[in-house]
């Protein structure tokens, strides 16, 4: 027999301190840092977001996932016993080693899974997603938990205003089912892809093998993350506009077949102006943005799941995810839910 995969349940967790934009304005003030509430809100679209209290053990990275799992394993009716795999995306894991995947496994108890994470930055839940469907389809496994989580706040530089008010925390969580391969309802098909040639435009510099945390490069602030704002905007547009033409082409499909729009969240303007390449209406795009932030992995989940639990989303319709991140990294998939 073959098999497809599908998305039977989807669940979101947030941490409690919302900060608006009026609270960040007064942070950057105190570092002598000028920005104001009108120039988050038109140049981005974000109106607060969520930041965790790195001394709340609840609102790590894992258990913002856990709570998120939990969610998702209520709608699908299923238990962490279920679980045969996880696949956790991430690029703030609660510790380099072991994987967050580990740390959400033995929070939840599943103990039948194995989990690893992928570090495909804001394009992670696509990758996750992507890799679940192809372990699904193979048969080796009947039930996915796939997991897009982020707590940035300790790689974020609080004085550079170009990147600090745009970053959130979060955490997104799907099941992924094995179905049978002529379902209605399934993952239609999936595309991945990346340019490391444009590493330049958001990374990290230090705290990996190529270059040590000593004192000196910690004041430098170089364990924080740089990013180049205005040509990643470009290429985002780009890369997003494209990757969701191809997939639909792919599937002989045009913006017409497609009831819902998922895009990564990175910036309102960036949404605006992908969804206008498409000639695709702003009322069928899944927008959380304004109240999140780019929660980098976390935004496609929370923003299918807010559509999934609103009663937005009906069984049966075209729903196409699209991400680009650091790397660069991008890709789309297309669901019939
Ligand atoms: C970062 C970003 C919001 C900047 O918006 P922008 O409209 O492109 O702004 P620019 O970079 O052209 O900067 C315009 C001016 O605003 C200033 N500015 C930047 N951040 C500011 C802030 N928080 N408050 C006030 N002014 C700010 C700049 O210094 C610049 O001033 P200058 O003209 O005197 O040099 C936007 O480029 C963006 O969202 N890029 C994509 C980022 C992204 O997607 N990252 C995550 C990828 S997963």
């Amino acid at each position: 027999m073959n098999f497809a995969a599908r998305i039977t349940g989807t669940g979101s967790a947030f941490p409690k301190n919302r900060v608006t934009n009026s609270t960040i304005v007064k942070k950057l003030a105190k570092l002598g840092v000028e920005t104001s509430e009108k120039w988050i809100r038109e140049r981005t679209g974000i109106q607060e977001r969520r930041i965790s209290d790195l001394e709340n053990p609840n609102e790590r990275n894992s258990s913002l996932a856990f709570s998120a799992a939990q969610k998702a394993l209520d709608m699908a009716g299923k238990s962490p016993e279920d679980i045969d795999q996880i696949i956790y995306a991430t690029c703030s894991p609660d510790t380099p080693l072991p994987s967050s995947a580990c740390w959400l496994q033995h929070k939840m108890g599943a103990y039948k899974a194995w989990g690893m994470d992928i570090n495909a930055a804001c394009s992670g839940f696509i990758y996750g997603l992507a890799t679940a469907e192809r372990f699904i389809r193979s048969g080796q496994v009947v039930t996915s938990l796939v997991v897009g989580a982020e707590v940035l706040n300790p790689i974020l530089n609080w004085e550079d205003r170009n990147s600090c008010i745009l970053f959130g925390d979060g955490a997104g969580a799907a099941i992924v089912e094995q179905t049978p391969e002529d379902s209605a309802r399934q993952i239609l098909s999936s595309h991945l892809l990346s340019d490391g040639s444009l590493w330049e435009l958001l990374y990290v510099p230090a705290g990996g093998s190529n270059m040590e945390v000593t004192p000196e490069r910690y004041a430098k602030k170089l364990h924080k993350l740089r990013m180049k704002g205005k040509e990643l905007f470009k290429v985002a547009v780009k890369t997003l506009a494209d990757s969701a033409l191809q997939t639909l082409k792919k599937n002989h499909m045009t913006t017409d077949d497609l009831d819902w729009f998922v895009p990564h969240q990175a910036n309102h303007r960036i949404i605006e102006a992908v969804a206008n390449r498409l000639d695709f209406p702003m009322e069928k795009v899944l927008v959380n943005v304004d109240r999140f932030g780019n929660t980098s992995a976390a935004t496609i989940p929370t923003a299918l799941d807010e559509g999934n639990r609103d009663g937005r989303i009906k069984q049966g319709q075209t729903v196409l995810l699209t991400a680009f991140g650091a790397g660069l990294t991008y890709g789309s998939i297309l669901m019939r839910w």
